[in-house]
């Protein structure tokens, strides 16, 4: 089948890639065309685990371009997936005018009927506009242009293998052609008939994923559904976090028991320094935003959000409390991007950290396996170093922010030999405590007081 995507960014890309290892015909487009010039030169503009393989290898097959003529490429392909950004407004409104210019794109170059599927994330009845849109815009051709919503469940970081292996596949539909077009498009994932980078020797045996198909609204509405359920399990957790601290409980204990309960489930529940990234914070506010828009009270959504921004406070007291004065103390950072396994610091915690930090006069060293050029551009005056050592030499506090492997796996005593006090402010609760302890480090962390450590340890003796 001959596949359209408009948008390169990191949905786009794994759409495009994937679609491509499951043998269809993919043109990719982008109006950014030093994006499209790096593509074409076999470069990938993020990072993301096995992207360019894929992308590399569905180049080879002759089955992926990447082209700046749209027109061309809307004119080549039967199904059209838009993945462009639809980044927040002041109020938190998604702005949509990216969607509504591909739309006079679309109808402007289309040459024969068209299914456009919304494949950003778009709040419900985007499907319904767009929809309008084209059909406003396309009127003097008298082409039909039926549309679908497509929602992508993708996490950056594993966003690959997400693809590959999804839990289920929702489209959201008008009709019966439309169902029929997404489903032979899927088929190949459903099916495992791809050619997978992951499991190169064959993908592990698992239940094949559920094929959803639903309305065009239930579709845009459980993308926004699940990501703000996300955001609402994390803040969830957060606060049980707050408790643990003051009752004496440890979060991880409570969490994990809570999550062996399949009605709550495991995951999601990890307390911490908060959500951050350009999915979670953007979609629980344009959800909140749709809703009041509605008349529907979503206050608990708000909550979530203010629970979430609460955290980066809720740091600042530990570092206030361990260092009693801020200025002018050498603080390291360990992790800047907004997750491990991403270069990606679009609204990440670390970024709002560096900010209050900064403004209370602390001076900062900072290093990530990936997101160092991307925060330099925006803090040029935070000194940046590849290796985490160097940034621990003389610090008086070390700040764990993102959760990489790497980092859990350094030489700890090294660190400790390296700074000038040796007091770790862990804020993702990467580290165990009670190691760190016997390593003689003033340890901190979210939810899980020092004394609950060593008692956990003495039981589990
Ligand atoms: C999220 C959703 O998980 C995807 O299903 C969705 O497709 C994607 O948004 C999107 O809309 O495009 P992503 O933003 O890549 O994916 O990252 P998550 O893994 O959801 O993590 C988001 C944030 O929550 C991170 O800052 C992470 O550190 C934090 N988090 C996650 C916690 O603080 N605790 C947890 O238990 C889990």
């Amino acid at each position: 089948m001959k596949l359209v995507v408009i948008g390169c960014g990191y949905v786009g890309l794994v759409t495009g890639g994937c679609l491509a290892a499951a043998r269809h015909e993919v043109v990719a487009t982008d109006n950014d065309a030093s994006k499209i010039a790096t593509l074409q030169a076999g470069r990938i503009p993020i990072y993301e685990p096995h992207l360019d393989e894929v992308v590399a290898a569905a180049r080879r097959a002759g089955r992926l371009r990447f082209t700046t003529d749209a027109g061309d490429a809307i004119r080549s392909g039967d199904v059209i997936f838009i993945c462009v950004g639809t980044p927040p407004r002041a109020t938190g409104e998604a702005d949509l005018s990216a969607i509504d210019n591909v739309a006079r794109l679309i109808a402007a170059e289309a040459r024969s009927p068209k299914l456009v599927v919304e494949k950003s994330t778009v709040p419900a009845q985007t499907g319904q506009n767009l929809k309008r849109a084209l059909n406003v815009y396309g009127h003097s051709s008298g082409l039909h242009f039926d549309v679908a919503s497509n929602p992508e469940f993708l996490r950056e970081g594993t966003a690959v293998g997400d693809f590959f292996h999804p839990d289920r596949i929702v489209v959201g539909v008008e009709g019966v052609e439309a169902d029929r077009q997404l489903r032979e498009v899927y088929e190949p994932i459903v099916e495992g008939r791809f050619e997978c980078v992951l499991h190169p020797n064959g993908c592990p045996q698992s239940a094949k994923p559920e094929f959803l198909v639903t309305t065009i609204p239930s579709a845009e509405l459980i993308k926004h559904a699940s990501n703000s359920f996300l955001a609402l399990k994390i803040s969830y957790a957060n606060v049980i976090s707050d408790l643990c601290e003051r009752l004496g409980g440890n979060v991880e204990e409570v969490t994990r028991a809570m999550g062996l309960d399949p009605r709550i489930g495991p995951q999601f529940l990890k307390a911490g320094l908060g959500f951050g990234g350009f999915c979670l914070p953007k979609d629980i506010q344009a959800f909140i935003h749709l809703a009041e828009q509605v008349g529907v009270d979503f206050s608990l959504l708000k909550e979530a959000e203010r629970i979430n921004r609460q955290r980066i406070e809720r740091l600042m007291e530990k570092v206030r409390n361990h260092l009693w004065v801020v200025k002018d103390k050498q603080i390291a950072l360990l992790g800047l991007a907004f997750k491990p396994f991403t270069d990606d610091i679009r609204l990440a915690p670390a970024l709002e950290v560096i900010r209050r930090l900064q403004a209370e006069g602390a001076k900062l060293r900072a290093t990530d396996p990936q997101a160092i050029e991307r925060a330099r551009a925006i803090f040029p005056d935070v000194i940046y170093n590849a290796d985490p050592y160097e940034i621990a030499r003389g610090a008086d506090a070390l700040l764990v922010l993102t959760e990489w492997p790497q980092f859990k796996q350094l030489d700890w005593s090294r660190i400790h030999r390296e700074m000038a006090r040796p007091l770790v402010l862990d804020t993702r609760n990467m580290l165990d405590p009670l190691t760190m302890k016997l390593q003689g480090f003033e340890y901190d962390s979210f939810g899980r007081p020092e004394a609950n450590a060593s008692v956990t340890a003495e039981s589990s003796r």
